[in-house]
């Protein structure tokens, strides 16, 4: 993909979203990206306008998170109301819930659909499975705001319109995926969905040995895939259009006993306002956030941090995202509204 997006009108047209759950990048096609991008930019309007939509009015979506959030949550919660949906912020869910009790996931997932007549169910849970269960137990579309170690799609399309936006192509990339490849969700599904829809984009994963992608997903990424291991960054940082830097998961490290290991992995890899001025003229660095030493905040006003606006183009993806699987045919809102693009 690459150079201006469709009309809405022939989007329209391709809504593969409707009625469906959304819990995995598997699957998806670059029409469907494109698709949800082309939607994305009429929320962006829409959004600038400060204009808000009514197009779920009456609609209930529980936005159900066992594990914390900042941007994933809010992004989902003001997406659904700017929408004009009646959102169900449930945050904490191990500690706020009867989960605290013992309660299991399919038990909350069939008492919270007969308790809140949900249309949707916003999900984010540390299971990697838990997304697939929760389409057992409900009658309504789920959608997988985060799954374990394993998936984390919104974040995925988010950060790949991101990419479209800044560099104006999905193809022909060097991306650089730097951090904790081992437990980080982020980067499996973002890496995916580059290898899926993208051609012959170039994948540098770059971490310490201990924290390397699994074997079994890089198995799962096509025949074709141009890929790439290395331990030190310098020696790839000139070349690529994207650095995409992760967090060391800490939660990740006490589940798994490896805590002991945590402080000298986590110190291993760092941008600093020095390495991003390594990077070529255009290139950008993002990160899904929360931050710890990996990313300084030197680089924060460099023109090449894309994370801000990556952050702010999820909230635009929700709201297309949102809109795509509860309506049908969506209209094109911001000539409805007389709103010039
Ligand atoms: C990420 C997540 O939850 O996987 N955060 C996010 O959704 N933006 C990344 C992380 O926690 O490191």
């Amino acid at each position: 993909m690459s150079g201006p997006l469709k009309d809405a009108d022939h989007a329209n047209r391709n809504n593969q979203f409707y009625g469906k759950d959304f819990i995995t990048v598997k699957g998806l096609e670059k029409k469907d990206a494109e698709y949800i991008f082309t939607r994305a930019e009429a929320m962006r309007t829409i959004r600038d306008a400060k204009e808000i939509l009514d197009v779920l009015h009456g609609l209930a979506v529980p936005i159900i998170f066992y594990q914390p959030s900042t941007r994933t949550f809010s992004s989902f919660l003001s997406a659904t109301r700017f929408l004009g949906a009646i959102a169900l912020p449930m945050q904490d869910m191990e500690n706020f819930s009867s989960v605290s009790k013992g309660e299991n996931l399919p038990d909350s997932i069939r008492s919270l659909s007969q308790t809140t007549d949900p249309s949707a169910i916003i999900l984010r849970h540390p299971d990697n499975n838990s997304s697939e269960v929760a389409t057992q137990y409900a009658k309504v579309p789920i959608i997988n705001a985060g799954s374990g170690t394993a998936e984390h799609p919104t974040q995925a399309l988010l950060d790949l319109y991101t990419i479209w936006k800044r560099l104006g192509t999905i193809d022909n990339l060097k991306i650089a995926f730097v951090g904790d490849l081992k437990f980080g969700r982020t980067v499996k599904s973002l890496a995916s969905l580059l290898d899926q829809m993208g051609t012959n984009n170039e994948l540098i994963f770059v971490s310490a040995k201990e924290l390397a992608l699994p074997e079994e997903y890089k198995q799962t990424l096509g025949p074709d895939a141009r890929i790439h291991e290395t331990e030190d960054i310098l020696s790839v940082i000139e070349n690529v259009d994207v650095v995409y830097l992760t967090r060391t998961q800490k939660e990740w490290f006490e589940k798994s006993g490896m805590m002991e290991q945590y402080e000298e992995l986590k110190a291993k890899l760092k941008i600093g306002r020095e390495e991003a001025a390594l990077m070529r003229e255009g290139a950008i660095v993002m990160h899904p956030l929360p931050r710890q030493d990996e990313l300084r905040y030197g680089v924060d006003n460099d023109p090449k941090a894309a994370y801000w606006e990556q952050m702010r183009n999820g909230l635009y993806i929700r709201m297309a995202l949102l809109e795509a699987i509860l309506v049908k045919e969506p209209a094109d809102h911001a000539e409805r509204l007389g709103i010039k693009r």
